[in-house]
């Protein structure tokens, strides 16, 4: 049977269009699951979008707009970043869904009947612009931690769910288990949030922008309880692969890969294992990243008004350009800057000169020595030896980094391998020799591109197909297909795989 694997990105509030911060998640989100795939894994990948709630409620009223109206025009936009940066989800979740409502709303039935949730005052400090609650020690100044801006006071009747006797619980979990990457975060959460862990608010009746309470319908379900919840729903729809109980329960040997941005891992990795702990499944694994910055170090956020739109980007460059630049650029778990010049430097130095030109020299040579027909193999020599021993290692190298999710090296091994076949070209000269030994240099070339190509296959999409058809592959070749031959081949043609972007017209 095949390994299953599900892997999950935070479902985006859809009160604007996303910004390059968002792409990066997603991004990554796509690159481990295309990998997965080629390891023959059978995956679901679960994207989203997070509808309910009071900012974007407001965010409608203020254009005057129906709330599910003015959501839908956004989450159109949503999709179409996704297709053209390559993100081949599953399912896209829109917590409007007639499952989700049903599987949040059911959901809050069986959790009250099994008496994790009761009736009471709540009273606190809110801030709309985060949709985060803190408490008046939090708010020592009546002003957000986060953002500055004012905290709104709130006292009204509320349901709340009991995770507070959890507390022991979750931070032996978090201790003594694998549920968080990466560990430095731990003490973080522990130190901040669970040693005043106190029950959650999971209801408003201040505004009705949400899923409401079935027997109590003034109350509508308070978003992150309703949000955490599309990680589960999802499989209950009638695309889902996956069902709940085949990924949740605790035997289970679905991988479960689920990222989150730094400043919701309090919720994934307190709130969302004790969610699942409530209804016996297991806990989840979370792979938390940092954030992109300017190139101040500012967050890049709506509310900063310094976000770049990944759209204008892929029309400026491309798309794999850009899906490169965000996994092999930023150090996964830390911050990493986002710049145009950043990302034109790592075009020009990596994917120009170090891919295109050995694809367009290669080309070249076989155009020219052999009319453009891949001569045969002849393993024979030392040099080939040499470089298949080097480039095995590497390729091994690559894996062992995938598999321990350690995204931004793994492109740093594809970059070693390039070197290593550029270096084979500089060392055999091939213009410089003739006979069997240019036929093993061309040929070797040739089934080392397709290898790394291969590697490239996830993260550099479009490319990769481009390198398939003028090695004249008509299919969709896997990890199965290393080494394969192309002797007597006949090469298409092929345009430079990435162009080097003129310095001085750059627009910033
Ligand atoms: N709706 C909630 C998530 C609910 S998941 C059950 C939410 N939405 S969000 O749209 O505000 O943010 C979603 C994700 O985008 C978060 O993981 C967040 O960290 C990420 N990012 C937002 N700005 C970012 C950067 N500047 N850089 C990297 N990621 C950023 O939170």
């Amino acid at each position: 049977m095949k390994k299953k694997f599900f892997v999950t990105t935070p479902i985006y509030y859809p009160n604007d269009k996303l910004h390059i911060g968002h792409a990066y998640t997603t991004v990554l989100a796509d690159y481990v699951n295309r990998y997965k795939k080629m390891q023959g894994f059978e995956t679901m990948f679960l994207t989203g979008s997070d509808e309910h709630g009071q900012k974007i409620y407001e965010e409608a009223k203020k254009k005057n707009e129906d709330p599910l109206a003015f959501v839908t025009k956004i989450i159109d936009g949503f999709k179409k970043l996704w297709k053209e940066i390559d993100v081949d989800y599953d399912i896209f979740l829109r917590t409007t869904d007639k499952e989700h409502k049903k599987y949040v709303s059911d959901s809050f039935t069986d959790l009250q009947n099994k008496g994790f949730i009761y009736k009471s005052k709540y009273e606190d400090f809110y801030c709309k612009y985060d949709e985060a609650h803190f408490t008046k020690y939090q708010a020592k100044d009546g002003n957000c931690p986060v953002c500055k801006r004012e905290l709104q006071k709130l006292s009204e009747d509320s349901y709340f769910l009991s995770i507070s006797k959890y507390k022991d619980w979750i931070k032996n979990k978090l201790e003594n288990s694998n549920i968080l990457e990466p560990k430095s975060r731990v003490n973080e959460l522990i130190n901040n949030f669970i040693n005043e862990l106190s029950d959650l608010s999971i209801s408003r009746t201040s505004f009705d922008w949400g899923i409401k309470i079935d027997n109590d319908n003034k109350h509508i379900i308070y978003v992150w309880l309703d949000a955490l919840q599309n990680y589960l729903s999802a499989l209950t729809y009638p695309e889902s692969k996956f069902s709940v109980d085949e990924v949740w329960n605790k035997n289970s040997d679905v991988e479960i890969l689920q990222f989150v941005g730094k400043e919701i891992i309090r919720f994934h990795c307190i709130y969302w294992p004790i969610i699942l702990k409530m209804k016996d499944y297991r806990s989840p694994f979370v792979l938390a990243h940092g954030w992109l910055v300017s190139d101040d170090g500012d967050k890049m956020s709506k509310s900063k008004g310094n976000v770049v739109d990944p759209l204008d980007l892929i029309k400026l460059y491309d798309s794999d350009s850009l899906r490169f630049y965000l996994v092999n650029n930023i150090s996964l778990g830390e911050d990493g800057k986002f710049s145009q010049n950043l990302l034109e430097d790592m075009i020009n130095g990596i994917l120009v000169n170090k891919y295109s030109n050995l694809v367009a020299r290669t080309d070249a040579m076989v155009k020219k020595y052999f009319n453009g027909m891949v001569p045969k193999n002849n393993n024979d020599f030392r040099e080939s030896k040499d470089l298949k021993i080097k480039l095995k290692e590497l390729r091994e190298k690559y894996f062992e980094k995938m598999d321990s999710y350690k995204f931004s090296d793994s492109t740093k091994i594809l970059i070693n391998y390039i070197e290593e076949i550029n270096g084979f070209i500089d060392k055999t000269e091939p213009w410089k020799i003739s006979g069997s030994k240019l036929e093993m240099v061309l040929n070797n070339l040739i089934t080392e591109i397709f290898n790394v190509t291969l590697l490239f296959s996830s993260i550099l999409v479009k490319t990769s197909n481009k390198v398939y058809n003028w090695l004249c592959i008509n299919y969709i070749p896997t990890f199965e297909d290393f080494d394969k031959d192309f002797s007597n081949v006949k090469l298409g043609k092929i345009d430079f795989l990435f162009k080097r972007i003129p310095k001085e017209i750059k627009n910033d």
